[in-house]
C-alpha cells in the first residue's frame, strides 16, 4: 500500500463500526447499481465464475449479488482490515458460503492476469490516486470478455459544500473527482470497451452542516473537507461557511448533491458501443 493512502485507510478503519448506519447513500446506490447490472449482465455470464468486489467496504454488495449470482465466487478486498471483518462476521452470522475477503489496495492489486470474470466497485474508485493505472490493473485481472461494473463519484459531488467552504479561505474543501468524459477516455486508453456510462444527481437532506459532515465522516470520508486544512479551520471562518451553506436551507432541510456516475465497461470481446453521459434528474 502507498503511503498516499495511509488516510483514506485510517479514515475508513475508523468508520467501520459507524458505517453500516449511517451509509443510506451507499446503499441506495449499490442498489442502483444492482439493477443496472441485472439489465447487461448476459445469462451466460450468470452461470459461474469470480467476482470481485473492489472496495467492499462492510460486504453489502456481496449481500446485494449473491442471490443473482449463485454459483459465483466472491471475492472482496478492501484496504481497511476493520471493514472486512465487519464484512467477516456479517457472512459468518448469516452462513453465506463462497465469499473469501483480501486486504490490498485496489491500485496496486495483487491478483493474478485473467483471474475474474466480473468486477464489481461501489462508491470507492472515486478514492483512487492514480484512476488511469487502477483500470489498467482492473483490466488485468480481467479475463477475456469480462465486465467491469462501478459506481464513482463525479465533480458535481458537495457542490453546496464546495460553495459555501470556498469564499472563507484559500484551501480546497472537496475532493477533485474525474469527470464522466475523463473517465470514459481512461477506460478506452486502459483497454476497455464503454458499454453505459450514466451519471444522476441523488440530494441527500440533512439537518444541519455538523449532520452532513458527521455523514462524511461515518463514511470514512472526512478527508473530503479536512485535505489541505492545517489544524482546525478558525471559529469565525468556520461559522462564515455555516452561514453560506444556511442560505441553502429549503423546507426545514440542508441539501448535500452526489453526482454519481454509473459506468459498466467490457475486456475485449464484444461490447463496442460507445454509451454517452445521461443527465437525470434529482431523486
Ligand atoms: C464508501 S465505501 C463503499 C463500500 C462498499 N463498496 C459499499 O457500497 O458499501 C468505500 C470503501 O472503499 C475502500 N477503499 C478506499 N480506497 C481503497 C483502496 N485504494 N483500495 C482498497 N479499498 C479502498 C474503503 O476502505 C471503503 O471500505
Amino acid at each position: 500500500m502507498s503511503m498516499a493512502h495511509s488516510p483514506v485507510r485510517r479514515a475508513f478503519e475508523r468508520a467501520a463500526a459507524s458505517y453500516d448506519a449511517a451509509a443510506d447513500l451507499q446503499r441506495e446506490v449499490a442498489r442502483r447499481l444492482a439493477l443496472r447490472l441485472d439489465r447487461v449482465l448476459p445469462s451466460p455470464g450468470r452461470e459461474s465464475g469470480r467476482l470481485l468486489d473492489a472496495g467492499s467496504g462492510t460486504g453489502f454488495g456481496a449481500s446485494l449479488l449473491r442471490a443473482r449470482l449463485p454459483a459465483h465466487d466472491f471475492l472482496e478486498l478492501d484496504l481497511a482490515p476493520a471493514m472486512l471483518k465487519f464484512a467477516r462476521d456479517r457472512r459468518a452470522e448469516s452462513g453465506v458460503e463462497g465469499c473469501a475477503g483480501i486486504c490490498a489496495d485496489l491500485e496496486a492489486l495483487p491478483l493474478a492476469e485473467a483471474c475474474v470474470d466480473l468486477v464489481w466497485s461501489s462508491l470507492a474508485l472515486q478514492w483512487a490516486v492514480r484512476l488511469g493505472s487502477t483500470l489498467a490493473g482492473l483490466h488485468r485481472c480481467l479475463a477475456p470478455g469480462g465486465l467491469l461494473h462501478f459506481s464513482t463519484l463525479g465533480p458535481g459531488t458537495l457542490s453546496e459544500l464546495a460553495a459555501s467552504f470556498a469564499p472563507v479561505d484559500r484551501y480546497r474543501h472537496v475532493n477533485r473527482f474525474t469527470s464522466p468524459e475523463e473517465i470514459r477516455g481512461l477506460l478506452v486508453r486502459a483497454g476497455f470497451s464503454v458499454i453505459e456510462l450514466e451519471q444522476e444527481k441523488l440530494v441527500m437532506e440533512y439537518e444541519d452542516v455538523a449532520g452532513v459532515l458527521r455523514g462524511l465522516k461515518a463514511i470514512g470520508a472526512r478527508r473530503v473537507v479536512e485535505e489541505g486544512v492545517p489544524g482546525l479551520m478558525g471559529k469565525h471562518r468556520w461559522a462564515q461557511a455555516v452561514a453560506n451553506y444556511e442560505t441553502r436551507r429549503r423546507d426545514g432541510k440542508l441539501p448535500a448533491t452526489y453526482e454519481v456516475i454509473y459506468v459498466t465497461a467490457s475486456k475485449g470481446v464484444g461490447g463496442t458501443a460507445q454509451g454517452h453521459p445521461r443527465e437525470s434528474g434529482h431523486v
